[in-house]
């Protein structure tokens, strides 16, 4: 008998195309503070100001599926453990329209890939072909690139942490495209917009997705809420005439409307286009993303 579980998960899968095997199985709305994620054959149950609830686990463990769980509430960010179904290696690949990304249980606190961004990670593989120049500021585990690299597109991809550059290398890598064709720097996003300014540098499109708050090289701390407006200036000082930014933010303490406003201060000559979240995440609607075009 199918579960209420298997139930969702069979209703997101006729809703998405069979080249994606990742997505929001439950957004908060069937068990407040649970939110579940299908990545391939895998089940990620994350938990926020609650326990997992009896029934579930029940429901979980019939899926016949590995299942991982994380705490989305403790100050210390841990990676997931394991809570039942085959043992599988930590390190797996998954599947989004097509494209393959590494995931890895084992990394910490994040698996590899933030599925909320698979619209805009589609529409800017749309928006690309070749000779454009796109740069992805943020980039954690280069997503963004492979997608543009797909389109043909040269691709800098941007990050504080060397860890996170070399894991775009294997995710182009896994996707036939030799990282070795496309650039990466490891360092501060405004330190290094900056130099591409005064190198005269500038690209077709930049994504722009920031963690909520960080500290620039001088270890002063930026915040979203505070500061997004100054990132979209700098973005907007390197782009190609009638190119884009996607402006995008999870910061929960900054409204559709304010971020809008900011976004706007960055770049005032823009168009502004807001998108909605892909629509397996029906829960709150905490991710705000703004195309902006000049
Ligand atoms: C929320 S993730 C970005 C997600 C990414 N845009 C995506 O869609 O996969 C934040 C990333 O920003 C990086 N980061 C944090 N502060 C930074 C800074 N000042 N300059 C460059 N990268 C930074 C982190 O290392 C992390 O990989």
């Amino acid at each position: 008998m199918s579960t209420k579980l298997q139930k969702l998960i069979e209703q997101r899968l006729a809703k998405l195309p069979s080249s994606t095997d990742a997505f929001r199985v439950s957004d908060g709305l069937q068990w407040p503070g649970v939110f579940i994620d299908a990545l391939a054959d895998r089940l990620l149950v994350s938990l926020r100001d609650t326990a997992l609830p009896p029934e579930l686990k029940d429901m979980l463990k019939a899926t016949g599926r590995p299942v991982y769980v994380k705490r989305l509430d403790k100050d210390v960010k841990e990676p997931p453990l394991f809570l039942c179904g085959p043992e599988v290696p930590l390190r797996f690949v998954i599947r989004e329209n097509g494209v393959l990304y590494l995931m890895d249980m084992g990394a910490g606190y994040s698996q590899g890939i933030f599925l909320d961004q698979r619209d805009n990670r589609a529409e800017l593989r749309s928006l690309c072909c070749p000779g454009m120049k796109v740069l992805n500021t943020f980039a954690y585990t280069g997503a963004f690139s492979v997608c543009a690299a797909l389109a043909g597109a040269q691709t800098t991809t941007l990050d504080l942490a060397q860890p996170c550059l070399s894991w775009c290398r294997e995710n182009m890598a896994l996707n036939d495209i030799d990282p070795d064709d496309h650039f990466f720097c490891k360092g501060d996003a405004l330190h290094w917009m900056d130099r591409f300014a005064r190198q005269g540098r500038k690209f077709d499109i930049i994504v722009l997705d920031p963690p909520t708050f960080s500290r620039d090289e001088k270890g002063h701390v930026w915040r979203v809420e505070k500061d997004y407006d100054h990132l979209v200036w700098l973005a907007a000082a390197i782009l190609a005439p009638g190119g884009r930014i996607l402006c995008s933010t999870n910061c929960r303490k900054l409204s559709p409307s304010a971020f809008r406003r900011m976004v706007s201060a960055g770049i005032p000559s823009a168009k502004l286009i807001s998108v909605p979240m892909p629509f397996d995440f029906d829960g709150e609607d905490y991710l705000k993303c703004i195309w902006a075009q000049n």
